[in-house]
């Protein structure tokens, strides 16, 4: 196994310098596969074992360097040592690396890399992840579509390094905009339109009645009025308003199925209405509430006690704010759910909510406000359709669906298959996801139809093609005859860089637990594709000797197998065929 490697180097370590394993396990990181020949596996960074206080911090980094590499000796497992700038390489025995790196994948295992020691560093425990969260009646954005999509990556990452995980959609249900749209429904709604195309129906509606409101006080007066009925909990209010939620849920739902995303958790902003009012009445009884010259109440941030930066919880009327229940929402989950983090995903418009959000719950007492963690994401320009601006999840869906069935049936290496409406969906979502991930997620991109879905450049298109391909290469060759495994059959320089490629999984995977960031694991996933790509034209399997064709199968079987996992991990289906 790629731990059974890492382990031994730091063994090795451990006995030369005498110090435990452990210290060395996270300052050893496997090399990465460049287009220059490369043939050490292992580096071990001399700087990092004097910051981490290993080895004492004097005297000449490089003369220190070589005088380890010197005193370090070659064994069975290690066949070649030598020294850096600042850092020590490792080069094992081929032959050891072969049948360590392939032992796994014996029978169609998927666990490749998540129980490396390494890994087994990372604190566990409960993870609670907000993310989508889109406002019923409102559009989905392109924002809540990056929130969707990141959060499931979140959420599964956290997930498959042992953590247990809770998906939470936290819906915009509540406040003003019910009152609105309640009295709009009242005047332009239809209970048939609503059956028939609820999102586009109540949307409809929303936008009508905002328009209206513009010139008529009237509607004003309705909605406050309705609003009141509604804070107020009154039987016909709340049943349509519920009508609305439930339907909503349920077409969201749908669509969030053709993502392969679930949600364990429905919540809402109306959830926490009357405890947002419990909320006012603590910082209240905690003297931590002051009453500002308009009237309304805040709590006051600031360093100097001045209000020079405060947080308003009530308006003057005496009703909520979003961060209000923000907080009442906090607290009520960390009762609940006890998790040990939470994690919030939204644009990084709302950078400044979740800071203020962050400072009032410790001022209130509550510590594990350090455990919360906003992850903001930058803006998309230009997601629209043919058929103009994106309203619903759904257009984007159908969209990169129909786009990706056409370039399908342009394309000569398309196979026939049962439904490729259903291929195209996958494919077409792990471009949309792709393109995304990329970058870092503060950074904002523009949407670019084209380019997502080329089958050439590194994008989602180019990952499930590469995996389909290993899958047919596998299915082919299905009857050549298992038998013993010999690891000398793979020495070539392809199936080595994919080998040493495949040891970097677990660190990318742990970079990725400590930043939250999707963008190490995609390019991680691109270049293995890319070396999978060479490594398909140099190594046939047709044609080879038993032996040798089975040997190059277990090595695609590897790397297919870590492809798909990956691909799971950033929320993509991989398809076996397309
Ligand atoms: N519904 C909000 C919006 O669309 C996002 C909610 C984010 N989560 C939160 N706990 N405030 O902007």
């Amino acid at each position: 196994m790629a731990c059974f490697l890492r382990r031994s180097v730091a063994a090795k370590l451990s006995r030369t310098l005498r110090q435990p394993e452990d210290a060395f396990i996270s300052a050893l990181s496997a090399v990465p596969v460049s287009k220059k020949q490369q043939s050490s596996d292992f580096r071990l960074s001399v700087n990092t074992l004097r910051l981490n206080g290993i080895i004492p911090a004097s005297g000449d980094l490089q003369l220190e360097t070589e005088a380890l590499a010197n005193e370090l000796k070659q064994d069975s497992v290690v066949e070649e040592i030598s020294a850096g700038h600042g850092v020590i390489n490792f080069k094992v025995h081929r032959q050891l690396l072969v049948q360590k790196m392939l032992e796994p994948f014996e029978e169609g295992y998927d666990k490749f890399g998540l129980r490396s020691e390494l890994l087994k560093s990372l604190k566990k425990g409960t993870t609670l992840v907000e993310f989508s969260s889109p406002n019923i009646a409102k559009k989905f954005h392109a924002g809540h579509l990056r929130s969707t999509i990141i959060g499931n990556f979140i959420a599964n990452l956290k997930q498959c390094l042992g953590n247990s995980v809770i998906r939470m959609n936290y819906l915009g249900d509540w406040g003003m905009q019910f009152g609105l749209l309640g009295a709009g429904f009242n005047q332009f709604g239809c209970q048939e339109k609503l059956k028939e195309n609820p999102l586009q129906h109540l949307f409809d509606v929303y936008v009508q009645v905002n328009r209206e409101a513009e010139n008529n006080e009237e509607i004003w007066t309705a909605a406050r009025a309705f609003f009141q009925k509604l804070e107020q909990h009154e039987g016909p209010a709340m049943s349509l308003w519920k009508q609305f939620r439930d339907i909503t849920v349920n077409e969201y739902k749908q669509v969030y199925q053709r993502l392969g995303i679930h949600f364990d958790v429905y919540s809402g902003e109306s959830f926490h209405q009357e405890q947002a009012h419990e909320v006012v009445q603590r910082l209240q009884d905690q003297g931590l509430l002051k009453i500002t010259e308009k009237g309304t109440s805040a709590v006051d941030l600031s360093p100097a006690g001045d209000m020079s930066s405060c947080c308003t919880v009530l308006r003057s009327d005496g009703t909520s704010l979003y961060i209000t229940r923000d907080i009442a929402a906090a607290i009520d989950r960390k009762e609940q759910y006890h998790f040990d983090e939470m994690i919030y995903v939204t644009d990084k418009s709302q950078e400044h909510h979740f800071h203020q959000l962050f400072q009032v719950l410790p001022a209130m007492g509550y510590s594990w406000a350090g455990r919360c963690q906003h992850v903001p994401f930058g803006l998309v320009r230009g997601m629209n359709t043919r058929s103009g601006e994106v309203v619903f999840l759904e257009d984007v869906l159908d969209e990169a669906r129909a786009r990706m069935l056409q370039n399908m049936s342009q394309s000569k290496t398309t196979k026939e298959m049962d439904c490729p409406e259903d291929t195209a969906e996958k494919v077409g979502i792990s471009a949309l996801i792709v393109q995304d991930f990329r970058g870092p997620l503060e950074s904002d991109y523009k949407f670019d139809w084209d380019r997502m879905l080329q089958a050439r450049g590194d994008t989602g298109v180019f990952l499930q093609y590469t995996h389909a391909r290993l899958c047919s290469l596998m299915r082919r060759n299905n009857g050549v005859a298992a038998g013993g495994f010999d690891p000398s059959l793979l020495l070539e320089e392809r199936s080595i860089a994919i080998l040493q490629h495949l040891l970097r999984y677990d660190e990318v995977l742990y970079q990725s637990a400590k930043d939250l960031q999707p963008k190490h694991l995609v390019h991680f996933l691109l270049r293995l594709c890319h070396l999978v790509a060479s490594a398909h034209k140099e190594l046939p399997v047709k044609g080879s000797p038993d032996e040798v064709a089975q040997a190059r199968l277990r090595l695609f079987r590897g790397a297919c197998s870590v492809l798909a996992s990956g691909m799971r991990i950033l929320g993509i289906i991989p398809v076996d065929k397309m």
